[in-house]
């Protein structure tokens, strides 16, 4: 993958809040993405305007995930199993990624960043891996997430794309395709609960671990607005709205912006983490898009 100077109409490598990013254009629509856990923090559409959500408190800083936007969860899920002290929802997302390029693809422009593992990473998880995240910007944001195994024994890995979407009112919103699906919820403790109707509605903390290979829309009538979450080899879906308590507890969430986010992430955890022998590589993707309702 190439960045020649001829490719600057359509990536910039800038600084925001102090930290290395990329700033992405094709087919009208516009992303941002930090270097620092390959984060993508923005992406707007002309018709539809920005679709990710980021709070106004985040904080830029490296060892600390940005709050909102894409971020990469790995090479685990929440907390780690064995070890509490070890961070929460893996090291990718505190880490900085290497940009490797960029280039046009069609109306999208791709562009490429990498994690390798190195001392640091084998402290916490002793194995030898080559993460890539591509990023494709166009009508629609795609994001493919790729791990190789470069050593000579088999792991295992979870991974999360931890989308979060912006939308009116989450006590508005229609969430739909789950319908069916059993689910863990860990509000409740409850496990293999089922997804009772077609749409799944806010009305108090959620954070569901979903059992769904699929697409998810959220229905969103103020904004006029379906967004749209399409996957492929993901096996779960997690679904997160922090509710008015847990946003106070959060120090870069504000206290007020619990109402205009929800998180529908693609996922591989527990029991579906993906097992990798030597050599060999998955990648899981999430596509993000709108269109008018
Ligand atoms: C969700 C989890 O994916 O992420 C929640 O299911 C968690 O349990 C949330 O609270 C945010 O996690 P963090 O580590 O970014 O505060």
């Amino acid at each position: 993958m190439q960045n020649s100077a001829a490719d600057a109409r359509h990536t910039e490598q800038i600084e925001a809040h102090g930290l290395k990013a990329l700033r992405l254009r094709a087919c009208g629509s516009e992303a941002l993405v930090y270097l620092h856990g390959a984060h993508v923090a923005s992406f707007r559409t002309r018709e539809h305007g920005e679709l990710l959500w980021l709070s106004e408190s985040a904080i830029y800083s490296p060892g600390k995930a940005i709050r909102g936007g894409v971020p990469i969860c790995f090479p685990w899920f929440g907390a780690h199993p064995t070890e509490p002290s070890f961070p929460a929802h893996g090291f990718a997302r505190t880490r900085e990624f290497r940009f490797e390029g960029a280039e046009e693809r069609g109306d999208s422009v791709l562009c490429e960043l990498s994690l390798a593992s190195d001392e640091q990473t084998a402290k916490v998880f002793p194995h030898a891996f080559r993460a890539r995240l591509r990023v494709s910007v166009g009508r629609e944001l795609s994001l493919a997430f790729e791990v190789e195994n470069t050593g000579d024994a088999e792991f295992d890995y979870e991974l999360a794309l931890h989308t979060y979407l912006g939308v009116s009112d989450v006590r508005q919103i229609a969430l739909e395709g789950l319908g069916g699906a059993s689910y863990d919820d860990k509000v409740s403790g409850a496990r293999g609960a089922r997804q009772e109707g077609a749409t799944l509605r806010f009305d108090g903390e959620t954070d569901r671990v979903y059992d769904s290979t699929g697409r998810v829309t959220i229905d969103d009538a103020a904004l006029r607005r379906r967004t749209i979450v399409d996957k492929t080899a993901s096996r779960t879906t997690v679904v997160w709205n922090p509710w008015i308590d847990k946003a106070k507890r959060m120090a870069d969430f504000g206290d007020d912006e619990w109402p205009g986010m929800v998180c529908v992430e693609a996922a591989n955890t527990s029991p579906h983490a993906v097992r990798l022998p030597p050599e060999a590589k998955h990648t899981t993707t999430t596509i993000i898009s709108a269109e008018t309702r």
